[in-house]
């Protein structure tokens, strides 16, 4: 857990532990960057992207897959994650950027097919992660199985309310349903970076890191796993 004073300072702390873990990887062939969407690593991105431009930050081989998608927006919607994704740092850094396919006519079949695309892919080298207010990651919500794989799950009237902000504040433009890789998924990264900042994550950080392990906060499958980098700031961390 790296405790640091403000949001700034963890963006360029979770873009060492990118860069490091995708730098380590390219030594062995194609890699796998694992990507999320949300607010909370948009600035790590920037970073990124800055040092991307300043040829600190080679891509060569890396290609990206998210965490998650929603499910019957149509594709090419400016708030698909994938969209999100490609607009926040993948067409800047040159890499081409895979997601379930949400607006697939089946998602069931959809979900099951993105599992397999990233187990051929796979493992990913490194995933960047949030944790919702409520503990979930990527959009598994609490409940979600620790052992769980890619699949449609539906989302929490918390989440939806929480989302809203990117649908002009209208939560019944929020999806209902969404494909999210599962905990079991998750946990096969080689490394996990997980970034929260903002006292609203604070209860979700100290349950995810220093709670029981349990399904109520599916944060705390992060306990489970041999390579974890939880960067927060003074806020998020408060209740540590
Ligand atoms: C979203 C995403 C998660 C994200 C989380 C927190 O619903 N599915 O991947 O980590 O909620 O979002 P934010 O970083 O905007 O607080």
């Amino acid at each position: 857990v790296v405790l640091l004073p403000t949001p700034e300072d963890c963006a360029r702390v979770v873009a060492d532990a990118v860069a490091g873990s995708v730098a380590a990887a390219q030594e062995g062939g194609p890699v796998a960057l694992g990507l999320a969407t949300g607010s909370s690593p948009l600035l790590a991105y920037r970073e990124l992207l800055a040092r991307h431009r300043a040829g600190a930050f080679p891509t060569e081989g890396v290609t990206a897959y998210l965490l998650d998608e929603y499910v019957g927006l149509p594709a090419g919607h400016p708030e698909s994650y994938l969209q999100t994704i490609r607009r926040e740092i993948t067409d800047e850094l040159g890499i081409a950027a895979h997601g379930p396919d949400g607006s697939a006519a089946d998602p069931l079949r959809a979900a099951l097919d993105y599992e397999a695309r990233l187990r051929a892919a796979g493992p990913v080298a490194v995933q960047v992660l949030g944790i919702g207010a409520n503990g979930h990651l990527g959009f598994n919500e609490p409940g979600s199985s620790l052992v769980s794989r890619t699949r449609v799950k539906t989302l929490t009237e918390r989440t939806r309310t929480d989302n809203a902000r990117f649908f002009d504040g209208d939560v019944e433009a929020v999806p209902r349903h969404v494909i999210t890789q599962g905990l079991g998924t998750i946990r096969e990264a080689r490394h996990l970076v997980l970034v929260a900042t903002g006292g609203a994550k604070a209860a979700a950080v100290a349950e995810a890191v220093e709670g029981p392990l349990s399904a109520s906060c599916p944060g705390s499958v992060l306990q489970l796993h041999p390579h974890v980098t939880v960067v927060v700031d003074e806020a998020a961390g408060s209740r540590l």
